[in-house]
């Protein structure tokens, strides 16, 4: 890649980035923590990730998600779009489900992020991930990360009144298996 290209595409990537951040899934628009030039163009970054502090050394343009995968091996996470239309990159940044593919991994110092990794409880499984389980709610599992995640913020957000309002505050999360009937009835379970 040449150097045009390449400065084109971190504009654009930046670009992006500022504007989707404000409509992201209740995360609230705040000014941008000071990056840490280190002389060969990457930063210093510490994040906490699932209860831990974590400590990189990227470029500003990486996304959360690709920082959770490549740099910290935290691979629940799934890539599926990369933009922001499947919710398979969902985890929760400071109690709030987001899709990772659309955030700045530079954005989230002071923040704490949960990924599926981090949803168990000394070797006990979440109970969203048991009732994931009891109801078959997946066949290949490329989406449950993120359902489930997605599942836990719902029921934090406020208790869905029925199926349909399971169904619609679910809707950004795609689940191309189609096992549908079975997530709304594990989240069901989950809730009561
Ligand atoms: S990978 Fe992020 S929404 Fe699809
Ligand atoms: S279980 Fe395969 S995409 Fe949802």
């Amino acid at each position: 890649m040449d150097e045009i290209t390449l400065t084109r595409r971190v504009l654009l990537v930046t670009a992006v980035g500022a504007a989707v951040l404000p409509a992201c899934a209740g995360v609230k628009s705040r000014e941008m923590p000071p990056p840490k030039p280190t002389g060969d163009g990457l930063i210093d970054l510490a994040l906490t990730v699932n209860g831990e502090k974590k400590t990189l050394h990227i470029e500003p343009r990486v996304t959360l998600l690709d920082a959770l995968r490549e740099n910290l091996g935290l691979t629940g996470t799934k890539k599926g779009c990369d933009m922001g239309q499947c919710g398979a990159c969902t985890v929760l940044i400071d109690g709030k489900r987001v899709n990772s593919c659309l955030q700045l991994a530079v954005q989230q110092e002071g923040r704490s992020i949960t990924t599926i990794e981090g949803l168990a409880r000394n070797g006990k499984l979440h109970a969203m991930q048991q009732a994931f389980i009891a109801h078959d709610a997946f066949q290949c599992g490329y989406c449950t990360p993120g359902q489930i995640l997605s599942a836990c913020a719902l029921l934090q957000e406020r208790k869905p009144a029925d199926d349909d309002e399971i169904r619609e505050r679910m809707s950004g999360n795609i689940c191309r298996c189609g096992a549908y009937p079975n997530i709304v009835a594990a989240i069901k379970e989950a809730a009561s």
